[in-house]
C-alpha cells in the first residue's frame, strides 16, 4: 500500500513511526512533513490546507490510504473533498469534525444528549457577554468558539479580567474569528486525563489513557504550550472509572453523533476531568492529540493500517485491538522562549546515539534536515519518548533521552510523568 500523511508535526511522525511497521504498507509519503520525518517517509513540499494539491498528489501517486493527522483541514472539510474525488482517507467528515470545530456545537450536543460537563452560555453579542460574567462568581472561563491553536481558552481570576478577555476574543478578534462567538463556562476542578478513541461510525473502541503537561514549566508554571508532555497510563484511570466513561460519555457522544447525521469515523479525544462530581467533558478534539500520540501509539501492538481501514469500512466491532502492557512518556525538547518568542536554526546533536537506545524513540516536531545534520526549525523541537514496564522505567528512560539529544537554548519540564 501506499500511504500519504497530511501534517508535519511530532504527532505525524508517531503515526508515520507506527505505519511503518505494518507488513502491508511499502511506501509513505508526508505533506509537509518535516526533517525528521524525512527519514521514514517521502516528504512533499504541500500544505495541509491546499486541498486540489494534495488531491492531485494522490491521484498521481496512486494513493491507497490518505491519513488526516491535523484539526485545521480536518475541520476544513479535507475528508469530503477526498471522498468526492474518490479516495480513500481517514478521519471524520467536515459535519462531524465540528465536534472540535465549534465549542459552541459540542456544548449543545452534551447537553442535548445528557453527557456530563460543564454548565455554560453562549454569546455572539460581547455587551450581553459582558453584563453576564458581570453577575458570575470569579474563576470564570472564556472559550473561543472556534479552532485557536490551543490557545483559545481562559481561566479569569476576576470580572475585569473576564471582561479584558472578552474584549480581546469579541472586539479586537485576538483569535480571528474564531472568537466572534464565545462559550463562558462553569470553573470546574480535578486532575484531567486524555482519553483517544478509534470510532467508525457506530463503534467506539478506547484507546489507552493518556495525561499531558500543558504548561511550559515544572510544577504547571508558566503559559499554556500545545504540550511539553505526555504519559501513558494515567494513574487516575482505572478500570471502573473506564467503564462508566464508556456508558456515560463514550457511547453516547458516537450515538448522539450518528443521530445528528454526523457519523463520526476517525480518532474522536475525549479530554476529560475527574471532578468530584464525577467524570466530565471539557473538550472533544477530532484528531489524535500532540503529545498525546506520541505515548499512545508505541502501545498499540495491532497493526494501525488494519484499524485505519475498520474505521472507514465501519468494521471496528470485529477488530481486537491489542495494547502493551507497559507505559510510555513522552518529553518534550522545545526552542528557550516557547511558546513566545524563541529562535530557529540551532543543530541538533546526539540523534545517532538515541537511536542505538533501546526502548527509546525520537519524534520530530519542529526539525529541519541540511546536508546530513538536523536543526532546530520551531517551537516544540522533538519528542522524546521513553518505554518500561512501568512509568518509573519509562520516566528513566525517555529522561536518558533528553540527556543524549541537544540542541542550544533546549528547554524541557523535568516532572513529566511524576504528577498526580
Ligand atoms: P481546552 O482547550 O478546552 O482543553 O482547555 C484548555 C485547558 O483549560 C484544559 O486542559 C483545562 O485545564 C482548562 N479548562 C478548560 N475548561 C475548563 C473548565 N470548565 N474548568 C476548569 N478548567 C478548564
Ligand atoms: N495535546 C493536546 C492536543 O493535542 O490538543
Amino acid at each position: 500500500m501506499k500511504i500519504l500523511v497530511v501534517g508535519g508535526g511530532g504527532r505525524e511522525h508517531a503515526i508515520i513511526w507506527k505505519l511503518k511497521q505494518s507488513p502491508r504498507v511499502e511506501k509513505i509519503y508526508c505533506a509537509p512533513g518535516n526533517g525528521g520525518i524525512s527519514q521514514d517517509a517521502e516528504c512533499v513540499n504541500i500544505g495541509p490546507m491546499e486541498f486540489d494539491r494534495l488531491v492531485a498528489f494522490a491521484k498521481e501517486q496512486k494513493i491507497d490510504l490518505t491519513v488526516v493527522g491535523m484539526d485545521d483541514p480536518l475541520v476544513g472539510g479535507i475528508v469530503d473533498v477526498f471522498e468526492q474525488n474518490g479516495l480513500r482517507v481517514f478521519g471524520p467528515r467536515k459535519n462531524a469534525a465540528i465536534i472540535e470545530g465549534s465549542k459552541a456545537f459540542s456544548k449543545e450536543l452534551m447537553k442535548k444528549y445528557d453527557i456530563p460537563t460543564a454548565g455554560y452560555e453562549t454569546f455572539d453579542d460581547f455587551e450581553t457577554a459582558k453584563a453576564y460574567v458581570l453577575t458570575q462568581e470569579p474563576p470564570i472561563v472564556l472559550k473561543a468558539d472556534g479552532l485557536a491553536l490551543g490557545k483559545g481558552v481562559l481561566i479569569c481570576q476576576s470580572q475585569e479580567e473576564a471582561v479584558e478577555g472578552l474584549k480581546e476574543m469579541m472586539i479586537d478578534q485576538k483569535f480571528g474569528k474564531s472568537g466572534t462567538k464565545v462559550v463562558i463556562e462553569e470553573f470546574l476542578t480535578g486532575p484531567e486525563v486524555s482519553v483517544l478513541s478509534f470510532c467508525d461510525g457506530k463503534t467506539v473502541c478506547p484507546m489507552v489513557s493518556a495525561q499531558d503537561h500543558k504548561r511550559a514549566y515544572d510544577n504547571d508554571q508558566g503559559l499554556n504550550t500545545g504540550g511539553m508532555g505526555t504519559f501513558s497510563p494515567s494513574r487516575i484511570y482505572t478500570p471502573e472509572i473506564a467503564e462508566t466513561c464508556m456508558k456515560e460519555i463514550f457511547r453516547p457522544t458516537v450515538d448522539a453523533m450518528a443521530k445528528e447525521g454526523r457519523p463520526f469515523q476517525g480518532v474522536l479525544y475525549f479530554g476529560l476531568m475527574l471532578t468530584p462530581k464525577g467524570m466530565k467533558v471539557i473538550e472533544y478534539n477530532c484528531r489524535f492529540g500532540d503529545p498525546e500520540a506520541q505515548v499512545v501509539l508505541p502501545r498499540l501492538k495491532t497493526d494501525l493500517v488494519d484499524i485505519m481501514e475498520a474505521c472507514i469500512d465501519q468494521t471496528l466491532d470485529q477488530m481486537d485491538i491489542q495494547w502493551e502492557d507497559n507505559a510510555a512518556v513522552c518529553v518534550v525538547e522545545a526552542s528557550g522562549g516557547y511558546p513566545e518568542h524563541y529562535e530557529k536554526g540551532y543543530e541538533i546533536t546526539g540523534l545517532d546515539q538515541a537511536s542505538q537506545m533501546e526502548n527509546l524513540m525520537v519524534f520530530h516536531a519542529g526539525t529541519k534536515q541540511e546536508n546530513g545534520k538536523f536543526y532546530t526549525n520551531g517551537g516544540r523541537v522533538l519528542g522524546i519518548t521513553g518505554t518500561g514496564k512501568t512509568l518509573e522505567e519509562a520516566i528513566k528512560r525517555a529522561y536518558e533521552g533528553v540527556a543524549v539529544v541537544d540542541f542550544e537554548k533546549k528547554h524541557f519540564r523535568h516532572d513529566i510523568g511524576i504528577k498526580k
